[in-house]
């Protein structure tokens, strides 16, 4: 039986990871969106290209959660992006509402689907899917650290002129300006790169990494990253649609782990059937997990601001 992935917004992230889902067979796709014949628009081209890109994926698009049914994935992109200079968490009290009112009508139709989050300010908005749905904690996450790292393994790569195949690269924390690139964790061909590059070349490039998104968004001026965003979603969904057990950075509920409870907060975690399978526990030195306090800090912060918001409404 093939499996059935829901894309909650037709917007430039969705139609992406629609796309790198079809393009890959891993199962139908359904794309929703409030905006009568966007998704049905951006669905019917992504199957017209089925015999060029050669996949037997279906590819339909939708304005009525009924056509969601018996989701196996849910991807929720829905919410508005970042304008220049703003900063992800200025959008808590628009996306707040959006993903709640998205994550009660997915709920509505599938019982146990598995949840990928990417709405902004991301690690505060699974929380709020978390919390509207109900679902176990391993069944829901964020997609930020698979992008962050892969920033963070592209600036390396630029900087030693390598290939970014070869690096492997771990972030952890909150996808904000607080967000841990851990250095020592960070290798080409398993070599970490403090035996590669000098303190500022580190710096520089961690620097850059926290701020990449926000790089982005300043160069197109009008909307925010979109195809490493979507490449990285669907990295996730294949390593639980094909079980594939892969160690991933993802932002998953802690309940304990590194020291903090009631959080969504990212860290590196076993993807597979099951969703989250396990929650890996880094061993960090007192600077790192000085970093990583901060950044949680930071993140609960914002998802007072969310408890407010969906208690108050
Ligand atoms: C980014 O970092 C949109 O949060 C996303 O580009």
């Amino acid at each position: 039986m093939r499996k059935k992935i829901t894309v909650v917004g037709a917007g430039q992230v969705g139609t992406t990871v629609a796309q790198l889902v079809a393009y890959n067979n891993l199962g139908n796709v359904v794309i929703t969106d409030v905006v009568e014949g966007l998704p049905q628009g951006k669905a019917l081209d992504l199957q017209q290209a089925g015999c060029l890109q050669v996949f037997d994926s279906q590819v339909t698009g939708t304005n009525d959660y009924k056509d969601t049914a018996n989701s196996d994935i849910v991807v929720i992109t829905a919410g508005i992006p970042r304008k220049p200079g703003q900063d992800r968490a200025d959008l808590v009290a628009t996306n707040a509402k959006i993903v709640k009112a998205v994550t009660e009508q997915v709920m509505e139709h599938s019982k146990n689907p598995f949840i990928i989050v990417v709405s902004n300010p991301l690690d505060a908005m699974v929380y709020a899917a978390k919390k509207v749905s109900g679902l176990p904690k391993d069944r829901i996450i964020g997609m930020a650290g698979v992008l962050d790292s892969a920033r963070f393994r592209t600036f390396v790569a630029m900087e030693l002129c390598c290939s970014p195949v070869d690096v492997d690269a771990m972030v952890l924390g909150g996808h904000g300006d607080s967000m841990v690139p851990l250095p020592r964790y960070t290798t080409v061909s398993g070599v970490p790169i403090t035996d590669l590059m000098n303190e500022e070349q580190i710096d520089r490039l961690v620097d850059r990494t926290r701020k990449g998104g926000a790089e982005i968004v300043g160069l197109l001026k009008k909307g925010s990253a979109f195809t490493a965003p979507g490449a990285s979603v669907v990295k996730m969904i294949e390593a639980v649609l094909r079980d594939r057990q892969r160690i991933l950075p993802c932002t998953a509920y802690l309940d304990g782990e590194y020291g903090w409870k009631d959080i969504f907060f990212g860290v590196p975690v076993k993807l597979g059937s099951r969703g989250i399978e396990e929650i890996i526990e880094l061993k960090l030195t007192p600077e790192e997990r000085t970093a990583l306090d901060q950044s949680a800090k930071d993140v609960q912060s914002i998802i007072k601001d969310v408890d407010k918001i969906l208690d108050g409404e």
